[in-house]
């Protein structure tokens, strides 16, 4: 299969992440810190394999979180800069979360007053959500700029009047984009909020950036990030989460039984509703090493899981040779949103983690039982 490590090192299923491809793309955003001066912070919602955290904090500046107990992930194990933005705070987890984060981000300006007086006597950094209204993307369930969207403050419910101790302002609009939809989206932010800029010292362009894809336009990143620092005085931040860790990892699951009804089905041990849940959520196709299209190859198979679901479907596959009870199948880019987003509905054992290192050394980080299951019921 040419992964260059033991597929049978460790038993199905499990998520493995390969460190030299997880080097290359740290490499890839490092540049563009070591080019720009711009801060890139890991999103722990799309990848928080935290035995990884060390190494990734050798390239990045540190990790944004989407609340308390991500924000403690990401100060304990990587440290450097602790940013977090959630829709709302809580009064009970708000002083934990000033201890721990140095950048705080507000999605209201109700928010923003309540937590004031608090947050101004820690001498933290305070930023706000901002909405610019400029959707660039299909996914309406990832789309921060729909109609009614609770995620960020509209120009419309903007309160200058209420800046005093907010240094940044923040955004999140894209999903796996490359620069056109940032640089699109720049332009709205600047029309919009430009005139609040000389108040503030820093602006973060969220997330959704597919900077370590094969397409993607660096240059054009580069050079928005630079205009904003030289036209505004800006310190810039990137928080992406899925660049980190695209094309790093994959589950490798065994076939379990191959039935047919009208169509061959075979069903894994793996599924696509507690394994891989954006494959329904998104919906998508995993690729699968040495797999085609359904009409691609001789052998076609639908490949499902061993949950009650009928519709824990992965996808329609075709193969070179008839697959057998047994066969081992390595679904890819399985690193983000994936061992983050898994569940164990139907008591499902969540899949192992495993590290393949630079020498394709199988590494199992952890694996899971039925005590895992039972201790979240
Ligand atoms: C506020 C915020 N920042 C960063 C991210 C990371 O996005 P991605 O993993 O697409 O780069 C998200 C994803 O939903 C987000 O909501």
């Amino acid at each position: 299969m040419g992964l260059g490590f033991d597929l049978n090192a460790v038993e199905t299923p499990y998520y493995i992440v390969d460190e030299t491809l997880l080097i290359k793309n740290l490499e890839i955003l490092k540049k563009v810190i070591d080019q720009t001066g711009c801060h890139i912070l890991l999103a722990q919602k799309a990848f928080s394999m935290y035995s990884l955290y060390p190494l990734i904090g050798n390239y990045l500046n540190g990790t944004t979180a989407s609340g308390l107990n991500e924000a403690k992930l990401g100060y304990e194990e990587m440290g450097g800069e602790t940013h977090i933005f959630s829709p709302a705070y809580s009064e009970k987890e708000f002083d934990e979360i000033l201890n721990i984060c140095d950048h705080i981000i507000f999605n209201s300006f109700s928010q923003w007053q309540l937590f004031r007086k608090k947050a101004l006597a820690s001498g933290k950094q305070f930023g706000i959500r901002i909405n610019p209204e400029c959707s660039t993307q299909d996914h309406a369930i990832y789309d921060p700029c729909s109609f009614g969207s609770r995620l960020g403050v509209t120009l419309e419910s903007f309160r200058p009047d209420l800046l005093d101790g907010i240094s940044g302002f923040h955004f999140h609009t894209l999903c796996e984009q490359n620069a056109d939809a940032l640089v699109k989206t720049l332009e709205i932010v600047e029309q919009k909020f430009g005139k609040f800029f000389s108040r503030m010292k820093w602006i973060n362009f969220g997330g959704g950036h597919h900077i370590t894809r094969n397409d993607y336009d660096v240059n054009a990143l580069v050079a928005c990030i630079r205009r904003f620092q030289e036209q505004y005085g800006l310190e810039v931040y990137l928080e992406p989460g899925e660049a980190v860790a695209l094309n790093t990892g994959y589950l490798v699951s065994t076939v379990v039984d191959v039935i047919e009804n009208g169509i061959k089905i075979a069903i894994l041990d793996t599924s696509a509703a507690c394994h891989m849940p954006d494959v329904l959520e998104m919906p998508y196709r995993p690729n699968i090493v040495d797999a085609g299209l359904p009409d691609e190859k001789q052998f076609i198979y639908r490949l499902g899981g061993p949950t009650c679901l009928a519709g824990d479907i992965i996808g329609d596959y075709s193969f070179d040779q008839p697959l057998r009870r047994g066969d081992k199948l390595v679904f890819c880019d399985m690193a983000h949103y994936s061992m983050v987003k898994n569940n164990t509905f139907n008591g499902m054992n969540l899949p192992s983690i495993a590290i393949a290192d630079k020498d394709h050394r199988v590494k199992l980080v952890k694996s899971f039982g039925y005590e895992d299951f039972k201790e979240r019921l």
